[in-house]
């Protein structure tokens, strides 16, 4: 990456981390604690979800994960919620110079609206222009595990929303739409083996966020 390419994907200094991988696979486990390692690095930090993170977001979220609705409908729910947690939240945090971290981006969109729901890869990449502009995570963190295996996690934790009472096969459609998006990503894309403990896992990332986080 050129400078010029570091500085548009690092608005005002901003950092832009999110978290991916089907439901169950580890995303939210580590959230709250890369945010702490942040923090001891300097750094002011934001978390945050999609779909949500703002007030007329998190509404948007409630509908999207219990109301039954047509494909079509969902994705642009997501991206009218993506939209709101833009233009309040995300844009104006990286322009003071925080680091954001969004449990869920875009990538979620082209996997379970793409991959899962099999719309129309050219919807979500107009949407996509559209909401974001260039703007793009600088690193995303993948965490991939096999479906069935993320399913028994899941079972233990809480009851399922709409995403979430879909079968082993609907998640391997988005697991294999995350592979491609992390394919076709260049470089911003880790993709963690969730197999491997919690303490593994976030050795790795402590050594990986170092460069993007360190203030200069
Ligand atoms: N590396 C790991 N090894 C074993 N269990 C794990 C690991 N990471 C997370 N878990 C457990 O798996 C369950 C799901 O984890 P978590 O809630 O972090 O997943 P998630 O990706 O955020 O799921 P969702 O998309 O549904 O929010 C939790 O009970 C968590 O304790
Ligand atoms: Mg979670």
């Amino acid at each position: 990456m050129n400078p010029e390419q570091a500085r548009a994907e690092r608005p005002g200094g901003g950092c832009f981390i999110s978290f991916e991988g089907i439901d169950g696979a580890g995303k939210s486990s580590h959230v709250d604690w890369l945010a702490e390692r942040c923090r001891q690095a300097g750094r002011e930090v934001i978390v945050t979800r999609e779909p949500g993170g703002t007030p007329l977001g998190e509404r948007l979220r409630e509908l999207v994960l219990n109301e039954p609705m047509a494909a079509q409908t969902e994705l642009l729910l997501v991206f009218a919620a993506r939209n709101e947690h833009l233009e309040g939240l995300i844009r104006p945090a990286l322009a003071r110079g925080c680091v954001v971290i969004c449990d869920r981006f875009t990538d979620s969109t082209y996997a379970y609206q793409g991959g899962g729901r099999g719309l129309p890869l050219a919807w979500i990449e107009a949407l996509e222009q559209a909401v974001q502009g260039g703007l793009q995570p600088v690193r995303t963190y993948l965490f991939d595990l096999p479906a069935d295996l993320a399913a028994q996690r899941r079972a233990a934790a809480r009851a399922a929303d709409r995403f979430e009472a879909e079968d082993v096969a609907f998640f391997e459609r988005v697991r294999a739409a995350y592979a491609r998006r992390a394919g076709v990503g260049g470089g911003r894309f880790r993709t963690i083996d969730s197999r491997q403990s919690i303490e593994t896992i976030r050795q790795f990332i402590q050594e990986d966020i170092k460069s993007l986080i360190t203030t200069s």
